[in-house]
């Protein structure tokens, strides 16, 4: 039976870490959808496509050919995973990831993957739109200056010259346009797990989530 994990949250509250490491905990394919809309983003924007050209746009995400080696996304044979981590990217992502007719290919290509694999997938709609039957369900939260921060030293980490204050700001304006657009904007699933990870790290949080896969498990939820 194909077997999927959902995790949702705003940005920076670490999805994307957690996911991974749980995933090699259970053998999931790790999916980070965040990672698919933005090289949709930097694709976009070298190609001077707006966010208002969705014929452009369309055509140009039915030219790409996405797919994920471990933690890194692979488009049309190029590894894009460094560049759309920089700062332009993220400021730009939310108005891409706001149109609907690339969210619709995109959900189509996440829902084919999970149809496939056994999966463990990180995003904002995943519980709520891209696997609504997912088996395990979190809702990943932290407050806007934890994230912050993280984003912050995980940047400096990388060499990058950032700005604590910038990167807050930015969280900000990105929590609104993730949970104002009109096209599934983030919310928590009904039947998710939230987890508050304010106050843990990350082996906490994987903790939390472990034993609670675990134990549905053994209560024969499921086998993977
Ligand atoms: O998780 P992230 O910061 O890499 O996500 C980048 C952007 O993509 C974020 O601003 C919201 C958007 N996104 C989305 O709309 N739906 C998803 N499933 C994943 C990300």
């Amino acid at each position: 039976m194909i077997f999927s994990v959902a995790i949702d949250g705003p940005a920076g509250a670490g999805k994307s870490t957690i996911a991974k490491i749980v995933g090699e905990k259970f053998n999931l394919m790790y999916i980070n959808t965040g990672a698919m809309y933005r090289a949709v983003t930097l694709k976009a924007m070298n190609a001077n496509i707006s966010e208002n050209n969705v014929d452009g746009l369309i055509k140009l995400v039915k030219s790409l050919e996405m797919h994920f080696e471990e933690d890194h996304i692979i488009v049309n044979n190029e590894d894009l995973t460094d560049m759309i981590n920089m700062p332009v990217i993220s400021n730009n992502v939310s108005k891409y990831a706001a149109v609907p007719e690339i969210r619709e290919i995109l959900v189509d290509l996440q829902q084919d993957i999970a149809k496939k694999y056994n999966v463990i997938m990180d995003g904002r709609d995943i519980g709520t739109v891209v696997l609504k039957d997912a088996l395990f369900k979190f809702y990943l939260t932290a407050s806007g200056e934890k994230r912050a921060q993280r984003r912050y030293e995980e940047l400096i980490a990388k060499g990058l010259q950032v700005d604590y204050n910038t990167i807050l700001n930015d969280i900000i304006k990105r929590d609104y346009s993730d949970t104002h657009r009109a096209v599934n904007p983030l919310t928590k699933a009904k039947d998710a797990i939230e987890i508050d990870s304010s106050n843990l790290d990350i082996d906490g949080v994987v903790q939390v989530i472990t034993l609670r896969m675990n134990s549905e498990i053994i209560n024969n939820k499921s086998s993977i």
